[in-house]
């Protein structure tokens, strides 16, 4: 409207300078017409921008007062307090309807949340309350060839494997420095060196668990290396010493290395066993040797062979001699009572039948734990009794429950630490309307080994 006007006064003036350069400027009539009408315009403009002015004032006047009244408003308008994550930052102070506070975490961490919220007109925040999450910078196996990543704060760190080394375990570690770097001169000096000064030590320090190292010399500074298993041990940057692993695993950090016994030996170490195992495949454990199996023991024919751990045991079933009855061997490990005559109330109530069971267990077995079961195959009478027979010794070790109607069981109740050769009895009799029918007793010996294993 304004920008309308401007150009029509323009068209004016244009118009009054033509009479001085031009001939065809419109008469004085003319002029006075287009005048009227400009008049008419400008007039009409005025009013409309009088207008627009009122209207501008009325806004204005509208705003303030809004403004106003938020003023006030906030005062008391404000959300809860919010605070920084932990190993983070908040943004903003103004906890005011409609104000925002943005979260940072601190490096090495990752928001989990929301990054900004807002205090709504419910005087609460949007979003969630954000946390600072470790960023685990393990995720993505930074570490080669076997390496363990251990995540810490804003970094990680690699347990290489044996045989490699640097920040990501990338390097192979150099058994031999001086192979893998040839700067002649300055090498072979530093080796004959070392070799120097090996030979020269005292004889109770030489020997298979000290051996010189390999130097070589980068760059001006020399680096010294060890054959694997030997380090190098103070000052003295010529001589390697043997590492005792056993000492530095003795208390089972990385794990317990042998089951037994560790025998360290130069560059390395072994595991023994004590005698009657073997070290099994790993080099780690021990396992018993079948001496039964393999010959390795010397029972007679008549005797049995039992392996034991750590041994074996040579036994021998001679049936009872008891006044009452007599007993006959049905098989290795049972004798029966021979048929009683007629009347011998003696001998029909001698037990029926002695069987005979051996058992080689470790020591130190954790307990309780059912060791043995006595079972009834053909029961004749209406009842079944188990108990355990056996002086002092057995009753401090073992108990005997049923397990179910035909069944008895031989408990141990307390771990035995070995060697020792426990012996427990048990008898099953049976009864029709409380007589008794039979007796059948079960000898069970017991062979403790020295080791828990
Ligand atoms: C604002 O709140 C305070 C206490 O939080 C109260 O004393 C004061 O009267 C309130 N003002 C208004 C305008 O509501
Ligand atoms: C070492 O360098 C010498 C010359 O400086 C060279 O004759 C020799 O072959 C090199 N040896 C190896 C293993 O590279
Ligand atoms: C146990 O080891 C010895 C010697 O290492 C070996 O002669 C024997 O055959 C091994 N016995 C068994 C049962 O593996
Ligand atoms: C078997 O040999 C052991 C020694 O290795 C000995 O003590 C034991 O008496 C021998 N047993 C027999 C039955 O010869
Ligand atoms: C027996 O085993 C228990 C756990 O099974 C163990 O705590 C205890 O030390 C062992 N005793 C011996 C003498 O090894």
């Amino acid at each position: 409207m304004f920008v309308s006007a401007a150009v029509v006064i323009t068209l004016m003036c244009s118009c009054s300078f033509r009479p001085i350069f031009g001939q065809d400027c419109p008469s004085r009539q003319e002029i006075q017409g287009s005048l009227k009408q400009v008049q008419k315009l400008l007039s009409a403009h005025e009013a409309s921008y009088m207008q627009s002015l009122r209207n501008l004032k009325k806004k204005i006047n509208l705003l303030q007062s809004n403004a106003g009244k938020q003023l006030t408003k906030a005062i008391n308008n404000t959300c809860t307090k919010l605070d920084a994550p932990i190993n983070g930052r908040k943004l903003g102070k103004s906890h005011s309807v409609s104000h925002e506070v943005h979260f940072l975490c601190d490096p090495g961490y990752e928001l989990v949340g929301s990054e900004s919220r807002v205090c709504q007109e419910s005087l609460t925040w949007s979003g969630q309350q954000p946390t600072c999450r470790d960023i685990n910078e393990c995720a993505s196996s930074p570490c080669l060839n076997g390496g363990t990543c251990v995540d810490e704060v804003n970094q990680f760190s690699c347990v290489c494997a044996k045989g490699w080394a640097g920040a990501t375990c990338q390097s192979p570690l150099p058994t031999f420095f001086v192979t893998m770097t040839n700067t002649s001169a300055a090498t072979t000096a530093a080796a004959g060196a070392a070799a120097a000064a090996a030979s020269t030590l005292p004889a109770a320090t030489t020997g298979p668990f000290v051996r010189p190292s390999r130097c070589t010399i980068v760059q001006g500074t020399t680096h010294c290396t060890c054959e694997p298993g030997y380090t190098i041990s103070g000052r003295d940057t010529n001589t390697c010493t043997d590492i005792d692993e056993c000492e530095l695993f003795h208390n089972g950090q990385a794990g317990k290395l042998c089951l037994h016994t560790c025998v360290n030996t130069p560059g390395g170490y072994r595991c023994s066993c004590p005698v009657g195992y073997n070290v099994t495949r790993d080099g780690r454990s021990c396992k018993d040797i079948d001496e039964c199996a393999t010959r390795q023991n010397n029972c007679t024919k008549d005797q049995m062979c039992i392996n034991t751990y750590g041994g074996f045991q040579c036994v021998r079933v001679d049936c009872p001699k008891i006044p009452s009855a007599t007993y006959v061997k049905t098989s290795p490990m049972r004798c029966e009572r021979n048929p009683c005559p007629v009347d011998n109330k003696a001998c029909s109530q001698a037990p029926n039948s002695f069987s005979y069971h051996y058992l080689a267990v470790v020591s130190n077995l954790s307990a309780p734990r059912v060791m043995f079961r006595v079972s009834a195959l053909r029961p004749m009478g209406d009842t079944l009794r188990f108990s355990l027979l056996g002086g002092r010794q057995a009753r401090r070790h073992f108990t005997v429950q049923r397990s179910d109607r035909l069944t008895g069981q031989l408990m141990l109740v307390s771990p035995v630490q070995g060697p020792a050769t426990l012996e427990a009895e048990v008898e099953m009799s049976e009864l029709e309307k409380r007589v008794q029918l039979g007796r059948y007793i079960t000898k069970i010996t017991m062979f403790v080994s020295q080791y828990e294993f």
